[in-house]
């Protein structure tokens, strides 16, 4: 088919902040929409499944500084580095085409377009804002907006705030936005569009503050120095800088927009069905033509934190029940528009049960009862040709349907409960016919090679609609079994398996755990995680106070090691020759012999008290002390930048 004709599906997931690790609640949407990319490439749709990271905002720039690197340094580690963003998606089998980051060049510059054409088209003018802010959410609320005088959203502190600022005529567009709102199929699960209504739009739309200057991580105005740009604008206007709009690095922008949908979290709804839309409408662009808000997470109930422990982190569970258990897991067990409570105990019964129990025993029964009886492959002219199979074929066969009614609607946990009614009818198949009978006796042998294929088909079918759940499962199914064709379509006939496929048995796909002795390990490794942190040495004692004239009658001098060598005989004590800036070398003798190699300190910049009186020891003229500091039993010399002229002096 011509890459025009083909259907085009353009789906997203929001883009994470990368302050911190990222935990298994983020996973869940990214796998949920990694499966409906995969569902629709199946289907042979050409699919664009953007992701990415939202990097700019007061809340990373605290952090940044928190953590003594720059914004930029920052997130890059967490976005690029070790265990961070873009490793954990490569280890969850995530299979975006793009990625985006809000630092990347291109995004800046198309974000600076689009706020100067907004406010060329007069939706943006400047004002005062006065509010509530809060911080962690980079939200402003009214008064009536808290609840119990706190963040709607994440239930922290506000603080009053006013500042200089630009506004987006939000109020303008409050009657399309209320239209599209009611529009069925824009907003889902239906039961937000109340929400969103009775909250947001019957209060009256206020117009949006768009603009900080309170900090400068962020997208410059660059017509306003000073201001920069409100991280929302900047991370909702990804979904179409992502794809060329305002700018040269893509060209996708006329095919690919507007999105077919996209995936985000309960709290967002606002944003992705009130404001963005706005902003598109002030862009004169088209709509996106679904959000779906799905449910949270949660972890006892409440909402889930990487603080809360590493029963939460993606990287452990992976290792320890397979990236394919834990995807399934996820969509298995959760209704995507609701709630749902994450548990160990869930996940570890729905592995035994669905998938070591009901899948994995299927395939496993089958393959090797076709090795046991037929050597790996069904005799061709011996395959009894009578039908009598009716139900388990008729399920068989309609499975492909009713899948794709339920993944059409993103109900990923039925399109699952489908696939598992056949899964579990073709287990009570093998119960009803007991092959191990018929291969009893030489007579059967066409009907148990019937047996036998109508299973073999039954697993095909079904591991070619888990694929897009369980990527590498399904592969590994589908090589057992000697499925070649692995295509959509082959997936709503019955019989396409050739008969004389090339069966082959192997270890259990999902080896049962051991729940009891499971949940324990993980209560160790809790307990092990919420370890307080070893007790930091005792303070040392304070000083009595001193006035500033004895402080400064200390001379305190920038210095180089110019040579570094062990006093004879001492087991402390270091001999430094040291470039104090006055072109002779000052000896000093440091105490330190058992902190450090004399070789590596060589060209190190020290900072010695210069106009101690000199004294002796082991013999040798020491000229001064070095500084260094001290805490229990670890103790560090003041190293300074090398860039420091020596003889530069401290005050
Ligand atoms: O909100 N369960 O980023 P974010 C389910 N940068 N989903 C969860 C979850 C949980 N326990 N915890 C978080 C942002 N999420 C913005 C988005 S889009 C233009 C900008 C979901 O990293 C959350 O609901 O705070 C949201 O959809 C997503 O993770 C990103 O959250
Ligand atoms: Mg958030």
């Amino acid at each position: 088919m011509c890459e025009h004709c083909k259907e085009k599906f353009y789906i997203t997931t929001p883009i994470y902040y990368p302050s911190s690790r990222l935990h298994i609640g983020h996973a869940y949407c990214t796998v949920a929409t990694d499966v409906m990319a995969r569902y629709k490439r199946m289907q042979g749709a050409d699919v664009i499944f953007l992701t990415g990271t939202d990097e700019h905002g007061q809340k990373i720039e605290t952090k940044a500084r928190e953590a003594g690197v720059t914004p930029q340094q920052f997130v890059d580690e967490i976005v690029e580095g070790p265990k961070g963003v873009k490793d954990l998606w490569k280890l969850m089998n995530i299979s975006y085409d793009r990625f985006i980051r809000t630092t990347d060049d291109y995004h800046v510059a198309a974000i600076q377009k689009i706020f100067k054409a907004m406010y060329d088209k007069g939706d943006i003018y400047k004002g005062y804002y006065e509010g509530l802010y809060c911080t962690p959410c980079e939200s402003f609320w009214t008064e009536s907006q808290l609840v119990d005088g706190k963040c709607p959203d994440c239930g922290r502190e506000v603080q009053p705030a006013r500042e200089e600022a630009y506004f987006f005529r939000l109020s303008k567009y409050a009657d399309r936005i209320q239209a599209l709102l009611e529009t069925p199929g824009f907003l889902e699960p239906a039961s937000r569009v109340n929400e969103m209504i009775n909250n947001f739009i019957k209060p009256g739309l206020e117009d949006l503050c768009v603009s900080r200057t309170s900090f400068t991580w962020g997208v410059p105005v660059d017509f306003d120095p000073g201001h920069v740009v409100y991280v929302w604008v900047d991370a909702l206007f990804n979904y179409t800088t992502a794809l060329g709009y305002m700018n040269d690095r893509y060209d996708d922008f006329d095919r690919f927009w507007p999105a077919d949908v996209h995936f985000i979290g309960k709290e967002i709804v606002r944003f992705h069905s009130i404001i963005w839309p706005a902003f598109l409408m002030s862009m004169d662009l088209p709509l996106p033509k679904k959000i779906f808000g799905h449910g949270w997470l949660l972890l006892d109930g409440g909402k889930m934190s990487k603080s809360k422990g590493n029963v939460v982190d993606p990287y452990l569970l992976s290792e320890r029940y397979g990236v394919d258990a834990l995807r399934f897991f996820l969509l298995r067990t959760f209704p995507f528009g609701t709630d749902g409570n994450f548990s160990n105990e869930a996940l570890i019964n729905c592995i035994n049960v669905d998938l070591a129990n009901d899948l994995g025993n299927l395939v496993s029964r089958t393959t090797a009862m076709v090795q046991k009886y037929f050597g790996g492959q069904l005799p061709l002219e011996q395959l009894e040709d009578e039908q009598k199979d009716d139900e388990l074929i008729t399920m068989a066969c309609e499975l492909c349907h009713l899948y794709r009614e339920q993944m059409e609607k993103y109900a990923f946990q039925n399109a699952l409960a489908e696939i598992f009614k056949v899964i579990g009818r073709a287990n009570k198949y093998i119960d009803e016919n007991e092959p191990w009978k018929l291969a009893k006796n030489e007579e059967n042998k066409p009907r148990l090679a019937r047996v036998m294929y109508n299973l073999l088909e039954t697993v095909r079918i079904c591991a070619g609609l888990l694929t897009p759940f369980m990527p590498a499962t399904a592969d590994e199914i589908m090589v057992r079994i000697g499925a070649d064709d692995r295509s959509w379509e082959s997936m709503a006939f019955f019989g396409t398996l050739p008969r004389d496929a090339k069966v082959q048995s192997g270890p259990a796909l999902f080896p049962r755990i051991d729940a009891a002795k499971e949940l324990e390990e993980l209560d160790k490794l809790r307990a092990e995680a919420q370890k307080p942190a070893p007790e930091a040495d005792p303070l040392p004692e304070p000083l009595p106070e001193i006035a500033f004239d004895e402080f400064a009658k200390v001379e305190m001098t920038v210095v180089k090691v110019l040579a570094c060598e062990k006093v004879k005989k001492s087991e402390k004590l270091l001999k430094f020759q040291l470039d104090d800036g006055t072109g002779t070398p000052r000896q000093i003798l440091s105490g330190i012999a058992k902190y450090y190699e004399p070789e590596t300190l060589v060209g190190k910049t020290l900072v010695a008290v210069t106009n101690l009186a000199p004294r002796k020891m082991m013999g040798q003229l020491s000229c001064g002390m070095l500084l260094s500091a001290e805490r229990g039993d670890k103790l560090h010399l003041l190293m300074l930048d090398d860039a420091i002229p020596a003889g530069s002096r401290l005050c």
